[in-house]
């Protein structure tokens, strides 16, 4: 069976298909990160435009590149994201499961993005710990099976993206301010300031990154008045990156011990940083698991293999579902597990 994936919830229009038998047969993405750079974070109502623009052209080059003329299944991302957004992936893959008569598969993005380390070639087995860590989420869920997710932690004020992203713009790095950040901070020393690492001293498994965000700026706000901020920029970079990675990866060692997991899966955006990566590998006595670095950010494989491991669930489409919020943990175990 070949499964067509469409992700539409943010700022990439990202289609692949998936093949029971062959795998991942064919992906595509197109990247809006330019257009909405200019405002320094996305605009909904262009996102939503520009998905309307890409997502078509995107179709037809998947199918062509994956030898199919039509799909057997479609799986698209019903939430949460930007309503908008979604409404576009959701109208398209509602009014081609129509045309093509075949059935089609909500998708939760965050379901996406913990069953993306499935598209390799080592996928991890149940259960684990997910760590995951995106523009607009942190959490860290203990996962049993496909559909039983129990969110252990969150965070209680920002995402941890969302404090890269701000920590960057700081830094004058533009957006999306993760990957410029990393890269600033390799020439940085990570222990020049001495950034809180908060909730890591609590018995809570919940995050909390306003606090280290503040104390950046404070810091940023220092260097300004002394007229050091251009010399202090990597160091500054670097220390904030090292008390992120401490508190996700402290927080993730917590938890696996607490819950008795002994692998982990790391996934979303910010799962794509290299000092996190390391870190978490050289301190956890089990098995870590990621998607490739492409699958980290918002792709379409990530729906495609959701959608062929929940195929067994899937509905007709005369409704379009997209739903701004949703919970991971409110998510229903397919029949057949
Ligand atoms: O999963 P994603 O593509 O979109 C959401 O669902 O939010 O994650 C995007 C986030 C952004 O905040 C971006 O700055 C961050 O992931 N990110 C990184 C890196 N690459 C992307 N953060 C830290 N280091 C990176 N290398
Ligand atoms: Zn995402």
């Amino acid at each position: 069976m070949n499964i067509l994936g469409i992700e539409t919830s943010c700022d990439e229009t990202g289609v692949a298909v998936y093949s029971t038998e062959r795998g991942l047969v064919a992906h595509a993405l197109h990247s809006q990160v330019d257009l909405h750079a200019v405002y320094g974070g996305v605009v909904p109502e262009i996102a939503s435009r520009d998905h309307l623009r890409r997502l078509l052209p995107l179709i037809q080059n998947v199918l062509a590149e994956a030898g199919i003329e039509r799909p057997d299944a479609i799986a698209h991302t019903a939430g949460p994201g930007l309503v908008g957004a979604l409404m576009v992936g959701g109208g398209m893959a509602s009014g081609l499961s129509l045309a093509w008569d075949c059935p089609l598969v909500a998708i939760h993005h965050m379901e996406g993005h913990l069953l993306a380390p499935m598209l390799e070639d080592e996928p991890p087995a149940y259960p684990f710990l997910a760590l995951l860590v995106s523009g607009g989420h942190s959490m860290l869920i203990a996962v049993r099976g496909l559909g039983q997710y129990q969110l252990l932690g969150t965070t209680l004020d920002d995402a941890v993206g969302e404090a890269f992203d701000k920590t960057a713009k700081l830094l004058g790095l533009g957006y999306p301010g993760g990957p410029a950040l990393q890269k600033l901070a390799e020439s940085g020393d990570d222990s020049a300031y001495a950034l809180p690492r908060p909730m890591l001293g609590k018995p809570t498994l919940d995050f909390s990154f306003s606090g280290l965000k503040t104390a950046v700026m404070l810091e940023v706000r220092k260097a300004e008045a002394d007229g050091e901020l251009e010399a202090k920029k990597a160091d500054i970079a670097a220390s904030f990156q090292r008390a992120a990675v401490d508190s996700l990866v402290g927080k993730a060692l917590q938890a696996a011990k607490r819950e008795g997991l002994e692998r982990i899966v790391i996934s979303g955006g910010v799962g794509a940083n290299t000092l996190l990566r390391s870190e978490m590998s050289a301190r956890f006595d089990g098995d870590v698991y990621y998607p490739r670095l492409a699958f980290c950010t918002d792709n379409g494989a990530m729906i495609a293999i959701a959608g062929a491991l929940r195929l067994a669930d899937a509905g007709t489409a005369e409704t379009i579902r997209a739903q701004a919020r949703w919970s991971l943990d409110s998510l229903d175990v397919p029949q057949a597990s």
